[in-house]
C-alpha cells in the first residue's frame, strides 16, 4: 500500500499552553512546549496557536517518492491544487479545510501487545492467578494516533479529495452522512461526516486494550470530570471499544482499543449503516453534545470572521 501511516496532526487552538496540559495528562509524551509524541508514532501532534479551534494539517506517510508522484497526479485529475516538493506534497481539502501533507516516511511497527488470558465459563485459562490488568499501576500511554473525524461542508468534494485524489479506501459509510476510511489495515483512519462547518469532532489514540481504556480515562477524569463527553463503549462500525473526553479547546480525544483490521482488501465488503448501530453497539446513551459540539455555533459564527 502506498499510504501506510498517519503521521501527524497539528491542531489549531486559542489555548495552546492550556491545551497542552491536558495532552501531557492523557498519556503522550510532551517533546517541547507544544508537540508530543505516541509510544510506536513518534511525534504525532503539534498545537499551534488559531483564534478558534481546527485541525490546521493532517499528515499521511507513503512508501516511496513515486507514490508522491501518482497522488499528485490523482489529486490534479480531479481539480485539486498540489505543491509539491522533492519529498511532499500538500494540498488543502475543500470541504473540511485542512491542508493534508503527504511525505515519504518510515512504517509504524509496534511491539505486539501482550495477549492477556481471560477466564471464561469452563474456561479457566488464567489459571490460580490475579488478573493481569489490575496489577497495572504505570501511566497508560497512547500507540499510536489512529483516526481523524473532520466535519465537512462539502461531503463529495472531501470524498473525491480523499479516496480518488490521495488513495484512501472505503471501509463503511452511513448513506449521505459519513465515510470511514482507512489508508492502513485499520478499519478506519480518517472519517469525514457532513456538516455546517468545518470542524475537528475528534483524534482517536490508541491504547492495548479495554483496560487501558478504563485506566486512563478514569484517571483524567478524577482530576477533571467535566472532560467526559461519552463512554465506556463499544462501537458497531469498526468494532472498537471507546472512550471520548474533551481537551481545553473542545476538541474531542478518544482512546481506543479492538479495531477491526482489514488485512485482505477482498475479504471486507463495506457496509451501508444507518440507526442507532451507526453510532454505537453498546454503552451508555449518545449524548447529544456529541452529534454536534456545544461550540458548534460559535464555529459557525468564527468561519464568517476568520
Ligand atoms: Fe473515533
Amino acid at each position: 500500500m502506498a499510504l501506510h501511516r498517519l503521521t501527524s496532526v497539528s491542531i489549531g487552538v486559542p489555548n495552546v499552553a492550556e491545551t497542552a496540559g491536558y495532552y501531557e495528562e492523557f498519556g503522550l509524551t510532551r517533546l517541547d512546549e507544544n508537540r508530543f509524541a505516541t509510544v510506536d508514532g513518534g511525534e504525532q501532534l503539534r498545537l499551534v496557536p488559531s483564534p478558534r479551534r481546527r485541525l490546521v494539517e493532517l499528515g499521511i506517510g507513503v512508501g516511496d517518492p513515486d507514490d508522491l508522484e501518482s497522488i499528485a497526479a490523482r489529486l490534479t485529475a480531479v481539480g485539486v491544487a498540489v505543491e509539491q516538493t522533492s519529498d511532499a506534497l500538500a494540498a488543502i481539502d475543500a470541504g473540511t479545510g485542512v491542508r493534508v501533507v503527504l511525505s515519504v516516511a518510515d512504517p509504524i511497527d509496534p511491539r505486539p501487545a501482550l495477549a492477556i488470558a481471560q477466564n471464561g465459563p469452563g474456561r479457566p485459562d488464567r489459571g490460580t492467578t490475579r488478573a493481569e490488568p489490575i496489577l497495572r499501576e504505570d501511566p497508560v500511554r497512547p500507540r499510536k494516533l489512529g483516526h481523524v473525524v473532520l466535519g465537512s461542508t462539502d461531503l463529495d468534494a472531501s470524498e473525491r479529495f480523499f479516496i480518488q485524489g490521495v488513495g484512501f479506501k472505503i471501509s463503511d459509510s452511513i448513506a449521505g452522512l459519513a465515510s470511514f476510511l482507512r489508508c492502513t489495515t485499520d478499519h478506519h483512519n480518517l472519517l469525514v461526516q457532513a456538516a455546517p462547518v468545518p470542524f475537528l469532532h475528534h483524534t482517536s489514540w490508541q491504547v492495548d486494550d479495554v483496560d487501558e481504556i478504563g485506566r486512563a480515562a478514569t484517571a483524567l477524569l478524577e482530576k477533571d470530570p467535566t472532560r467526559h463527553v461519552w463512554g465506556l463503549g463499544r462501537h458497531h462500525i469498526g468494532s472498537n471499544f471507546f472512550w471520548y473526553l474533551k481537551d481545553p479547546a473542545g476538541n474531542f480525544t478518544e482512546y481506543y482499543a479492538d479495531l477491526d483490521c482489514i488485512v485482505d482488501d477482498q475479504l471486507w465488503t463495506p457496509g451501508v449503516w444507518d440507526g442507532i448501530k451507526s453510532l454505537y453497539n453498546w454503552g451508555p446513551p449518545v449524548p447529544a453534545s456529541f452529534i454536534a459540539p456545544d461550540d458548534l455555533a460559535e464555529l459557525m459564527a468564527g468561519s464568517h470572521n476568520p
